[in-house]
């Protein structure tokens, strides 16, 4: 039997040392010697990959971050990295690689599944952008999620007791959905993402009417795709003369203690990456699509543009009409 290993790459989510715990166990379960390779695609390049067991991962389920570490590596982008980093995982019988990250990382993995045959990959999509295409779920989504409604219900005490608005920048890349759920589910008045075209005449009218109506404050969720989140409290001030704040909500969405959704998902994308790999599949990422999970090669997954889907994009086409 081969040995198996795991790294983290990209950005951190929480619900990545979850992942790293059911490793642990369900490999072992399997009867495989499982392994941790620290620093993602650097620590792979530089050899910095040990023997995991149940000490490595117990009490690490609540954390957010990954307790193995992460990077972005340029280097792997270059053969001669990735033909050492194959050396390293040969060296140790390493026949299966899992890899939690992103789209960025899933091409990294399909360069490396293409310069050999004796090494099986399986990708586990872990990003808060939730900009995968082929997946309608990334781990550490919910998370961040709740993150940012725990921040925007925070602000919309002191927004409505000061009278001001508020300009909320959500991460997310060059992808809307964050910021787009995020103002749904936490009642915002606008929200602005790069997948929908926005009237700020349109928003103004309707903005003036509500506050001749008695309204005192206002909370906007703009995605940092726009790069406009100065440019909108400028515009609260000089067209609505009301005086606004802006809040970047920054590196805090990526962190936080994960959510019972991302434990458990968590537990199920690397149970069916263990088994896909264990099937045989050579580079496959771990899906989950309509309420199941779904493995697509990694073609389907990566080099492609991800979409958020009709439904949500038509509740957020109705932002500014009301
Ligand atoms: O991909 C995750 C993400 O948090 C994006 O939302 C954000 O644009 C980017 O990473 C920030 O990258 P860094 O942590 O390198 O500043």
């Amino acid at each position: 039997m081969k040995n198996i290993a795991i790294l983290c790459s990209g950005g951190d989510v929480s619900g990545m040392n979850a992942a790293l715990k059911r490793f642990v166990e369900y490999s072992k379960l399997k009867g495989m010697l499982p392994y941790f390779v620290y620093n993602g695609y650097e620590g792979l390049i530089d050899n910095k990959i040990k023997k995991a067991d149940y000490c490595d991962v117990a009490g690490i389920i609540s954390r957010g971050g990954t307790s193995i570490g992460t990077s972005r590596s340029s280097r792997f982008m270059e053969e001669t990295f990735r033909e050492q980093a194959l050396k390293n995982l040969h060296a140790l019988n390493i026949g299966y690689l899992v890899v939690l990250g992103g789209d960025g990382s899933f091409r990294g993995m399909q360069k490396l599944s293409d310069m050999c045959d004796d090494i099986s990959f399986s990708g586990i999509p872990s990003t808060i952008d939730n900009d995968i295409a082929g997946t309608e779920y990334a781990l550490g989504v919910d998370t961040a999620l709740n993150v940012i409604k725990f921040s925007i219900d925070a602000i919309r005490d002191t927004a409505s007791s000061f009278g001001r608005a508020f300009v909320i920048e959500t991460m997310g890349r060059e992808c809307g959905y964050l910021a787009l759920v995020a103002a749904l589910t936490s009642g915002a008045e606008m929200c602005l993402i790069p997948e929908l075209p926005y009237d700020l005449g349109s928003y103004k009218k309707n903005f003036l009417k509500q506050m001749d109506d008695g309204r005192e404050y206002f909370i906007s969720v703009v995605s940092e795709a726009l790069n406009n989140t100065e440019e909108i409290a400028t515009w609260y001030k000089s067209e609505l003369g009301m005086e606004a704040r802006i809040m970047v909500l920054g590196h805090i969405q990526r962190g936080g203690n994960p959510t019972v959704h991302d434990r458990l998902m968590a537990f199920h994308f690397v149970t069916h990456a263990i088994d896909t790999l264990l099937e045989g599949k050579k580079s496959t990422v771990i899906c989950y699509n309509d309420g199941g999970f779904d493995i697509k090669k990694i073609e389907e997954v990566s080099f492609r543009g991800s979409k958020i889907s009709e439904e949500l994009l038509s509740l957020g086409r109705e932002y500014g009409s009301h």
